[in-house]
């Protein structure tokens, strides 16, 4: 076997002759070569030689990686069960249904992460399966293991092993490693090398709403007008199947009858500051003027009467973005809900195509089920950065190599608990999801709901099926309209985060395995009092505590700790990472490298703020400011320690970041001899000010966020 260096601290193995199209072969984004350079140099916490190829059953080829007796894996795309997948059988398949937990989801991606600090992907078109710690070869049987389950209280359910085991795809693939030495380190390798984390414009990190789906274009432009009568942040109206003259499957052409004058629709809504993002699917109707066009180019079978176009076929690409090009994105629509392209054939549902349907460019159902919503993404995106503008969207299907690509996952799925994890989850994958709002059984429940998703990549109420607007719960309006102003003070704080994402490959928003190692984690909890201990998860078969999984709190950006309330909890522990923090919004100080409990009232979700941070804020607009406007920024320092905190600036909506038209500015605040403190910005490049702001202004050794 023979590893080659593929950048730096990553290494890549060449098994048999994969196949050409791959996810990252289809997104194709250069390596970010000179961040990865920049990185600690990390060696796998294994010897090469420790990685073996065996042959299985069926001569099939089989990847064993070692495992150490307590490590954690984490990764394999969008999972909603769990955050630490050892132990776990991961069947890595797109399903738009995710109940279960195999291993299935809308975005499966064959990457892990270990928290001894490296990455392995396994870069291919297929549904493969990783046994993540789950497989017992014979020769390696461990006395141990074998238990009597009617005596021996030391019996378990589930084993785990000490390998990983993962059955290639027939035709071979790339395997690749990632070095740490941290698990963020290996993350930040794989984003780097995927091309870097996305940045969005500015506009698609304020506040979205999507309204019913048979609305016209007259209640849509009222709904939104609302928004601005009613006082509440909104950025972009999306709209649902309805706008389309017919869907399921659906045409791309406007209805003549809801929306007779798109062009003067879209530019109404962006005449009061709104964006038009537009669902879709990928099933073309007989109705549709592309389908004659498709039809040469089209899978062996039709998913709801309509075309499945096989866009690894440029013909069929070059027809795709003629007519979206023409009719959307030169109308002034800024972007696409990608919906649907995550079907499965093993949910109880019909309305994808097999995994036996045959396509012109020679891939199988199998792959392009796969591979959909990967290329869905790139055709949207290449079509706005043709146009040299940014687009953000929403996409329910992805798989690796997604961390450039400007979309957030979404799903049918409402569980709030499941919705939090799956963000934690994300972090790890290059993947962003949004926790979206629909409904609620009660004021609490929404309030928590709306708390959690304004803390999110893409805040948004999704109102296609019940109508709901952020007002629906007049009991909660002023908590709801309060949250939903703070997204907007945070956006230049939020954009900084992204733009580290773009530059470095540090998730804008991170899971506490980032941030706290087992071992701290484990001094934390021993930390615990006796009344939380009660509190905590116990394994109801043997009595015996189970360590809590923090999967229920993040990061966000460098300095932010945010843990969710859901419906029914009065109180919860929070894992504080070392050091001081701060409570967001009741100035309370906590030592960190514990466990905490706290008791938010409704108006509150608990965020913590570290000593020392400086988070840069915007005044609260009604939707975020356009390239060349120019707003307030407040840099607010938390806290007695001096502490950094980094800001970055751009035109906030076209591609000239990427010819190095933006810049980072480091927030510093010291102490003076005297004891007072002292703060400055600092350009780190050639600008002096950034362009967005008019006046800068500071706010030092603050405890808590006051309201504007
Ligand atoms: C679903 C999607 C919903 C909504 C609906 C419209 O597939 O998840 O968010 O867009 O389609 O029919």
């Amino acid at each position: 076997m023979t590893w080659r260096l593929a950048a730096p601290g990553v290494w890549c193995l060449t098994v048999g002759s994969p196949h050409p199209f791959t996810p990252l072969t289809w997104v194709g984004a250069a390596p970010k070569l000179e961040a990865l350079g920049r990185m600690p140099s990390a060696d796998p916490p294994f010897s090469w030689a420790d990685i073996a190829l065996a042959e299985g059953g069926g001569g099939r080829r089989i990847l064993i990686l070692p495992l150490d007796g307590r490590e954690k894996l984490y990764g394999t795309g969008l999972q909603f069960m769990r955050l630490n997948q050892r132990g776990c059988t991961r069947y890595l398949r797109v399903n738009s249904d995710p109940k279960q937990d195999t291993g299935e989801t809308h975005a499966p991606v064959p990457f892990y992460v270990s928290d001894r600090g490296y990455g392995v992907l396994i870069d291919t078109s297929r549904a493969i399966t990783m046994y993540l710690g789950s497989s017992f070869p014979l020769a390696d049987t461990r006395v141990e293991d074998a238990r009597d389950r009617n005596r021996d209280p030391g019996w378990r359910a589930t084993l785990s092993a000490s390998r990983v085991e993962i059955p290639l795809p027939d035709e071979g693939t790339e395997i690749y490693v990632f070095g740490g030495p941290e698990l963020g380190d290996a993350v930040r390798r794989y984003n780097l090398f995927c091309g870097g984390g996305t940045l969005p414009p500015k506009w698609g990190l304020g506040f979205w709403h999507r309204v019913p789906t048979q609305f016209g274009a007259e209640e849509a432009l009222a709904e939104a007008l609302e928004f601005r009568r009613r006082d509440y942040p909104c950025d972009v109206i999306g709209l649902e199947p309805g706008w389309h003259s017919r869907s399921y499957p659906a045409t791309g052409e406007w209805d003549p009858e809801r929306f007779a004058e798109p062009e003067r629709f879209v530019r109404e809504l962006r005449d009061h500051g709104f964006r038009v993002n537009l669902w879709e699917h990928p099933y073309v109707s007989p109705e549709s003027k592309l389908y004659p066009e498709l039809l040469p180019y089209a899978g062996s079978h039709t998913v709801w009467g309509g075309l499945a176009p096989d866009y690894a076929m440029p013909e069929a690409r070059e027809a795709y973005a003629k007519q979206h090009r023409e009719r959307h994105v030169a109308i002034g629509v800024s972007g696409y809900k990608l919906d649907e392209c995550d079907g499965s054939e093993l949910t109880n549902n019909a309305w994808m195509f097999p995994g036996h349907a045959a396509f012109p460019s020679g891939l199988d159902g199998e792959q392009m089920r796969q591979m959909y919503g990967l290329l869905f993404q790139k055709m949207t995106n290449d079509l706005y950065r043709a146009d040299n503008r940014r687009t953000y969207g929403l996409v329910r299907a992805s798989n690796a190599g997604a961390s450039s690509l400007p979309y957030v996952l979404y799903s049918d799925l409402y569980d709030h608990r499941q919705f939090i994890r799956a963000l934690c989850n994300a972090s790890f994958c290059g993947l962003l999801w949004t926790p979206e709002v629909r409904k609620a059984r009660s004021a609490e429940d929404w309030v928590r709901r709306m708390q959690t998703v304004v803390f999110s990549p893409l805040a948004m109420l999704n109102a296609w099926g019940d109508g709901t607007k952020p007002w629906s719960f007049p009991e909660a309006e002023p908590i709801v309209r309060r949250y939903l102003k703070l997204r907007m003070r945070l956006l230049p704080y939020l954009y900084s985060a992204f733009a580290r994402y773009r530059d470095e490959g540090v998730p804008p928003f991170r899971a506490m395995p980032f941030v706290v190692s087992p071992e701290e984690a484990a001094v934390a909890e021993a930390r615990l009092g006796r009344e939380t201990e009660t509190l905590n998860t116990t394994d109801a078969a043997y009595g015996k505590r189970l360590a809590p999984a923090w999967d229920d709190q993040y990061m966000v950006g460098e300095s932010l700790l945010v843990a969710p309330m859901t419906e029914g909890e009065a109180e919860r522990n929070v894992l504080l990472p070392a050091g001081v923090w701060w409570g967001l919004d009741t100035g309370e100080r906590y030592e960190g490298g514990r466990v905490i409990r706290v008791r938010p009232g409704l108006e509150t979700i608990p965020v913590f703020v570290r000593d020392g941070a400086i988070l840069p804020l915007a005044e609260v607009l009604p939707h975020a400011p356009g390239p060349g406007e120019r707003t307030p920024l407040t840099l607010v320092h938390f806290g007695s320690s001096p502490g950094e905190g980094w800001l970055y600036d751009d035109d906030g909506e076209t591609l000239a970041h990427e010819s190095g038209q933006g810049g980072w500015w480091k927030a510093v605040v010291t102490r003076e001899a005297d004891g007072s403190l002292k703060a400055a910005l600092n350009g780190t490049d050639k600008a002096s000010l950034p362009a967005s702001y008019s006046v800068i202004q500071w706010r030092l050794a603050q405890t808590k966020l006051d309201d504007e």
